[in-house]
């Protein structure tokens, strides 16, 4: 095996043999032969020292010269596959490195690329250097002088970081701008951008009196949608100087979009690069979740300046340090700006739906992982949405004004420097006279704890496991945080942990909990706002879970009592399906069957809570929505996909059948204003887009029709056009075809927007799937070189076509590896998110299991596999 292949370790972190003080680059910038210099300080750092080695990847090496001598091959230095050797026996030098690149034929996207007529950077993690040779790693810090010089006048913006030093046309017609960037900072955090944009400015005045102007650059045609992100930007700068104390640094802050890109966003100093997914929007092409993303991305990229570039990573096992915190501090800002309720309760969708199956499958780690082949695969739900989860659990054990000391004083600390989460960890416990020894194992463990409670007599008895993970066989106890109540018998609810502030630790094993007499036959009410990223286990009746989500004062948890008893339901179904499946007499598409006369009440009974309460929209919305396959499949072990599926079905034509009076009052009580992107607004729109698709369901199961075309034509809006899409696609195939025509007339020409149609077509339960992703393959906006498009296409059919991806025949498993067979070549990266379902083959029942088994063997042999694919795979199938 190629030493490439090896993984590095967490533990084997040593400090740079040399630093790099300044950096002075050039670009000669052309599509097929860029040509880049780079002028460097170098200094020793480790004394002894006498071969500085320069990462450097696909480069065509031109020269080196050390302080002004041309360096001689193989005497001053070698060349290899993975970078540079240069000979220095000194404390300092000064070094010229000349080489080429070709932007046009870099599809992976790292690195710098062209694409559609711009230019454009993406460095971390380690995309550095595939520009320059250099120490490309978080723990080197430089000052960078950027200068770059085009021939082509139609592009109207050369951009890098920093502030603009010179801006002239050259006497043979070329434009030469050069950058510089006052603040030292790692080398993933450079960015240059070239391209003809149209742009928006604005301007914003910190705290300190700095003026800073804002600027965001997206495609000409397009300045009527960079509105909402320009606001959101404002917002965000505001929330962190009143929430932090932190204010921006530089004179400019840009923001620039564009259509290819591998993630969502990137926080390069003073010009982040944004998915142009996440900075367009206007009410006709926008959901209500696309206000709320962006106005979220656009705050976690501006946080960022100071969790993440002010303050940055040791090295890149540390990245929660950054992410965790960042992703943290959106969300606390998204909590402010909109519904606090409706934020917790989407991100603990996210925890449920993808984080605890990862941390279930092969590729768990803890949110500090110790061991990475290719770091491209740790951008994962583990290390940013647990890790938000592990920094949320600070903030509630030490208050938020706790949390606050030791944020200030982290900044002391470590202004300027490169850390470790033991770092961060440690500012919070000396600001706060704490230790968290014990909560530190939330860095190093893997895997989702579980809790189990137990009613006994006169306690309540608590008991932590956490099992082994591939990557981990012996775990500890952890420091949990458990929001706990009791609700009596009359549903009045009390207090039970011993200092009564409603959270209780549970930092053993097992723990218990007295109980006073008149809570003996109390109701548990337990793990309210997801105090801690874990599972639950407590043997509720269908009672009790009525009796929470009657009683219980917070609205959160009478959202988890709705899902819990979903979940009951379907779990009952699903078990009665395995028994109708050996048994061949039985009728299996009567869904009542499935069901106790009980039962059905308890369903009943949820929906006349609803008419008879009075809760806000959101919470009616949240209420009424089933936990997704993918939530549900996590609670399964030996899973049969289809049969969950029908489960699944099965289920939600019962709630459509009873919540069919109640979604039609609903619906008719709507009073439709004219689009505006405000809470209120968004909670109505959100009840409808609930109500109309049990409604739809609900009708066709009568044989009746919905007038969804007459409705669509009316909506002014992309959220309640894509409600009325999915209550189609859902129960009405003829209106769906129809409605995706006309959609497609509408918004072929607009990229962004065709990704939802592309997303729709691709989600459609109907059996031509397959043939039908081959024809949209051929669609004159799709192409495989665009991740969003690919993700929109396949990756929605993989992650969400339950039917079709799991088809009983291994087709659906088979058509997602022929496609990363091609894609591998083209965009590792994103080969990698797309094959994320498919890891999960080991909690499948055999025949499922089996047949993913063989396709993944397929691809694992594939010659010229990626490191990203190779990782993945060679866990899965360990
Ligand atoms: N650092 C980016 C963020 O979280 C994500 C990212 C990682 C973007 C790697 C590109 C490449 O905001
Ligand atoms: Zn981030």
């Amino acid at each position: 095996m190629s030493s490439i292949l090896v993984a590095k370790r967490r533990d084997d972190y040593r400090p740079s043999d040399f630093f790099i003080d300044t950096v002075d680059i050039s670009f000669i910038l052309s599509p097929e032969n860029t040509e880049v210099c780079n002028i460097m300080e170098v200094t020793r750092n480790i004394s002894g020292c006498d071969i500085l080695k320069l990462d450097g990847e696909q480069l065509n090496f031109v020269s080196l010269m050390i302080n002004g001598r041309l360096a001689k091959e193989n005497i001053d230095y070698t060349l290899h596959e993975n970078g540079l050797d240069i000979n220095l026996d000194v404390d300092h030098a000064t070094l010229e490195i000349k080489n080429t690149i070709s932007p046009i034929n870099n599809t992976s996207l790292e690195g710098l690329y062209y694409v559609s007529g711009a230019y454009c950077t993406q460095c971390e993690a380690e995309g550095f250097r595939k520009i320059t040779y250099f120490l490309d790693r978080p723990d080197v810090l430089s000052k960078y002088r950027v200068t770059i010089i085009c021939d082509r006048p139609e592009l109207t913006y050369l951009l890098s970081n920093g502030n603009k030093l010179e801006d002239t046309l050259l006497e043979d017609g070329r434009r030469k701008v050069v950058w510089e960037d006052p603040h030292r900072k790692p080398a993933y955090l450079f960015a240059l951008v070239a391209g003809h944009f149209d742009r928006l400015e604005d301007s914003f005045t910190t705290s300190e009196g700095r003026e800073v102007l804002l600027e965001v650059f997206v495609d000409s045609g397009r300045l009527h949608q960079a509105g909402h992100a320009m606001s959101s930007l404002k917002k965000a700068m505001k929330w962190d100087e009143d929430t932090f104390g932190l204010a921006y640094d530089l004179d400019r802050y840009m923001i620039v979009a564009v259509d290819f890109f591998n993630m969502g966003a990137m926080e390069n100093k003073g010009l982040n690069v944004f998915n142009s997914k996440f900075v367009l929007a206007e009410p006709k092409s926008a959901t209500d979740e696309d206000y709320f993303n962006i106005e979220s991305i656009i705050a976690h990229e501006y946080f960022h300046n100071w969790t993440g570039n002010r303050v940055t990573c040791r090295d890149w096992f540390q990245l929660s340090l950054k992410e965790g915190l960042t992703v943290f501090r959106d969300q606390r800002f998204s909590e402010d700006m909109s519904s606090a309720l409706g934020c917790r309760i989407k991100q603990v969708k996210v925890m449920r739906e993808h984080q605890f199956a990862e941390d279930a499958g092969p590729m768990s780690h803890p949110i500090r992982p110790d061991e990475v082949l290719e770091m491209n695969n740790f951008y994962t739900v583990t290390v940013y949405d647990k890790g938000a989860e592990v920094i949320r659990m600070l903030h509630t054990l030490l208050t938020p004004a706790g949390f606050r000391r030791g944020m200030d004083l982290y900044f002391a600390r470590h202004d300027g420097q490169a850390v470790t989460c033991d770092d961060f960890v440690q500012a919070m416990e000396d600001a706060n006279d704490a230790n968290l020894s014990q909560f530190k194992l939330w860095y190093s463990q893997s895997g989702t704890p579980e809790v189990k409670l137990a009613l006994e007599q006169n306690q309540l008895r608590l008991t932590q496991t956490n099992k082994p993970t591939p990557d981990q066989a012996v775990k500890q106890a952890l420091y949990i945080p458990i929001k706990l109540s009791m609700l009596d018998e009359k549903g009045l609810e009390h207090t039970v942990d011993e200092e009564h502030l409603g959270t209780f630790v549970l930092s053993q094993e097992a723990a218990t909990i007295s109980l006073p007499e008149r809570l003996q036959h109390g109701v548990p009410v337990i793990l309210t706002d997801f105090s801690a990223p874990v599972k639950i286990d407590y043997q509720y009746t269908l009672d009790e879970i009525l009796h929470v989500l009657r009683f219980a004062q917070s609205h959160y948890a009478k959202w988890d009592a709705s899902q819990m008893l979903y979940s009951r339901l379907i779990r009952l179904a699903y078990d009665s399906n395995e028994d109708n499946d050996n048994d061949n007499n039985s009728d299996n598409n009567n869904d009542n069957n499935k069901y106790n006369a009980g039962q059905i009440q308890s369903l009943t009974n949820l929906i006349e809570y609803l008419e008879q309460a009075t809760l806000p929209d959101d919470v009616v919305a949240q209420i009424l929505c089933i936990p997704s396959f993918e939530t549900l499949a996590i609670e399964y072990t030996q899973l049969n996909p289809s049969r969950l599926q029908s489960a699944h079905q099965e289920l939600t034509l019962l709630l459509a059948r009873t919540a069919k009076d109640c979604c039609e009052r609903r619906l008719k009580e709507q009073r439709v204003l004219p689009y505006r992107y405000e809470q209120s607004e968004v909670n109505r729109r959100t009840l409808f887009a609930v109500c109309i698709r049990l409604h739809v369901l609900a009708l066709s199961q009568e044989g009746k029709g919905n007038d969804l075309l007459s409705a669509y034509a009316q909506a002014d809006n992309m959220t309640d056009k894509l409600a009325l899409l999915k209550a189609a696609q859902q129960a009405d195939i003829n209106a769906f075809d129809a409605l995706m025509i006309d959609f497609e007339e509408e918004f072929g020409h607009d990229a962004v927007v065709m990704d939802k149609w592309f997303a729709l077509h691709a989600t459609a339960p109907r059996d031509d799937i397959l043939s039908r992703l081959d024809l949209l393959q051929a669609h004159s906006q799709y192409s495989v070189k665009n991740p969003n498009k690919v993700r929109a296409l396949i990756g929605s059919f993989a992650f969400y076509n339950t039917q079709g991806f799991h088809a009983a025949d291994g087709s659906g498993y088979k058509y997602v590896v022929d496609f990363l067979m091609k894609l591998d070549a083209i965009n590792p990266q994103v080969a990698s998110r797309i094959i994320t379902p498919l890891l999960q083959m080991n909690r499948y029942e055999s025949t499922y299991k089996s047949l993913i088994e063989s396709q993944l063997s397929r691809l694992f042999t594939q010659k010229n596999l990626s490191k990203d694919l190779f990782e993945k795979l060679s866990k899965t199938l360990a």
